[in-house]
């Protein structure tokens, strides 16, 4: 497994790879890695000859206040779970290699998509997702990149970019990974205490019992989401961000459950801000 530091050496390798007619596979990732990003590696393992794994604590994705500098990292443990996967390479720059002291360029998707949930909640977040991931793609030139449906606003997000810009390359979403109880994995789950971590069940719980009411018939939009509040609001710990249900495509408002719909959840617990979500399809 090579481990690049260095744009310039990952991007001429990347190059050398194309020619040979390789299809490369990136997974951007911020590191501290679980299974949920295992699942990732290996379904590009599965779709593509290059499996590059990029490893970057991106700063332009984090407010003022929010967790970067205290972001979980662990480079040896990384690299050792991405060897056992097959990986080929590993991309981790620094932030001085990632952005030079005169940066300046963004890329920025406008519009609802990120006006709401997250983009709400975080503001600054997205364009900072979008403009690292153009850098990662144009460094790593995949043909594929996979993304995990834990982020599912960030993943429509990327898609739209692609869409809009015309990358030539494909997103693939892959499907939450969960806990044996249900608690969607996430580099964050470290942060929390043991009963925060009990209480955290909430989140799927609230999801299932929403996604059962729609089964059995209810269509109204602000039932599921009265319904998802009351459940995570039934956990004394829990502090709601938002818990929503929209458009899974757009995230437009809805008021009938008539297509399908992603119903997405932000509660902190303590300090740690956990997000899950959940597509249905009627
Ligand atoms: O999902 C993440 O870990 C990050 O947002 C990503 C896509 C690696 C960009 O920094």
């Amino acid at each position: 497994m090579r481990i690049f530091k260095e744009i310039q050496s990952i991007q001429n390798w990347c190059k050398e790879q194309k020619v040979q007619g390789r299809k490369i596979g990136l997974v951007p990732t911020m590191g501290y890695l679980h299974e949920g990003h295992l699942e990732l590696v290996r379904e590009a393992r599965k779709h593509c000859d290059i499996v590059v794994v990029s490893i970057f604590v991106n700063p332009t994705q984090f407010g003022v206040g929010e967790d970067f500098e205290v972001y979980p990292r662990d480079f040896q443990r990384d690299s050792s779970l991405l060897e056992r996967e097959q990986v080929d390479a590993i991309f981790a720059p620094t932030a001085g290699e990632m952005y030079l002291p005169d940066f300046s360029s963004w890329v920025e998707v406008t519009g609802e998509i990120t006006a709401k949930l997250c983009g709400a909640s975080r503001p600054g977040h997205f364009r900072g997702v979008t403009t690292v991931c153009t850098k990662l793609f144009n460094i790593c030139l995949p043909d594929l990149a996979f993304f995990g449906q834990k982020d599912a606003q960030q993943a429509m997000v990327l898609e739209k970019m692609v869409r809009d810009l015309n990358f030539p390359l494909q997103i693939i979403r892959v499907p939450i990974v969960r806990e044996a109880d249900g608690l969607a994995m996430s580099s964050r789950n470290v942060y929390l205490d043991a009963e925060d971590r009990k209480q955290a069940l909430v989140l799927n719980q609230a999801l299932e019992q929403a996604e059962k009411a729609i089964r059995d018939g209810e269509r109204d939009a602000g039932r599921i989401k009265q319904l998802l509040q009351e459940i995570i609001g039934s956990s004394p710990r829990a502090e709601i961000d938002y818990a929503e249900i929209y458009d899974a495509y757009d995230l437009a408002d809805i008021q009938q459950i008539d297509r399908k719909v992603l119903m997405a959840l932000a509660v902190k617990f303590g300090k740690t801000r956990l997000i899950d979500n959940r597509l249905v399809e009627v």
